[in-house]
């Protein structure tokens, strides 16, 4: 479990997180929401000791954040996988740069070489393994991020905006392969500027201003946040079927379909 409780948090002068609470169970898929500074990436920041509190406490598995002998193993339980996937690649091939997290944990070799054909396989790239990660589409480069990061077997894996500098067809095998990761009992937690993103999870943390103002299901989390955030057709037009008991919770595109279609066969059979 991560635990964060009461925290605050300033950059130099400024606040950026407000007594913020909260705490995220294993196997949860959650979506964090906000307006740009609200302090999302800030927060993230938090889980894996890359920043600790100035107050309050942030614990992994319960171990404190701020105590540096726990540092390391709380690095190895949390993946963090930044919006910029340039920034994270250090190899120059596809597989040095899924082996580079491995090498640093000390996996043994046999099993550094299991493990990049296994996480390669897993996120669609086995064929670009010997390429220069130079050459890879942007969904392909946040693919590989994603890879690097999975091959270490962190518990929870946390990903700053992992769609935002991608085109929509990369978006949507990012998005894919985070629901598989989920589905196998991985921690997720993502931040995201695009709401209809959130289809995919049971829980939605919306920030603003550097709190937590909403912690709940992507439904109602929307019905307080639409002024604010703004809004989409795919999430209102569920919002209307929602009201007229067609729906109970917001679906991905091929549920909805899936649904709809079933519902026009007993309309036809009656
Ligand atoms: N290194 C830094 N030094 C000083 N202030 C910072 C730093 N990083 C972030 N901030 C400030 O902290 C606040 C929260 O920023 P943060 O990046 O956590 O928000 P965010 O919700 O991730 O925003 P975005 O949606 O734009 O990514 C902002 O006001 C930002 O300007
Ligand atoms: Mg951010």
């Amino acid at each position: 479990m991560i635990e964060i409780k009461n925290i605050r948090f300033s950059y130099e002068n400024e606040p950026v997180l407000e007594d913020v609470s909260l705490s995220v169970k294993e196997g949860e898929f959650v979506a964090f929401l906000g307006l740009n500074g609200s302090g999302k990436t800030s927060l993230f920041k938090m889980m894996n000791a890359l920043l600790v509190p100035d107050e309050g406490c942030v614990c992994v598995d319960n171990m404190r954040t701020d105590k540096d002998e726990n540092v390391w193993e709380i690095r190895k339980k949390v993946g963090m996988i930044f919006q910029n996937p340039e920034s994270q690649i250090v190899g120059t091939t596809v597989e040095e740069d899924v082996a580079f997290g491995m090498e640093n944990i000390g996996v043994p070799r046999q099993e550094m070489i299991k493990r990049v054909d296994e996480v390669l396989n897993f996120v669609g790239l086995k064929e670009q393994k010997k390429k220069e990660p130079f050459h890879l589409s942007g969904g392909q480069k946040q693919l590989l991020c994603v890879a690097s990061v999975l091959a270490m077997r962190p518990k929870y894996i946390i990903m700053d905006e992992p769609t935002s500098m991608i085109d929509p067809i990369g978006r949507k095998a990012i998005l894919d392969i985070m629901k598989e990761i989920n589905k196998k009992g991985k921690t997720i937690l993502f931040s995201t500027h695009i709401l209809e993103e959130i289809v995919n999870v049971e829980r939605v943390v919306y920030l603003r201003n550097g709190k937590i103002m909403y912690d709940g299901t992507p439904l109602n989390v929307l019905k307080e946040v639409r002024e604010e955030f703004g809004t989409s057709e795919f999430l209102e037009f569920q919002f209307e079927l929602y009201k007229k008991g067609i729906i109970e919770r917001f679906m991905s595109e091929e549920e909805l379909e899936e649904r709809l279609k079933k519902l026009a066969n007993r309309i036809q059979r009656s």
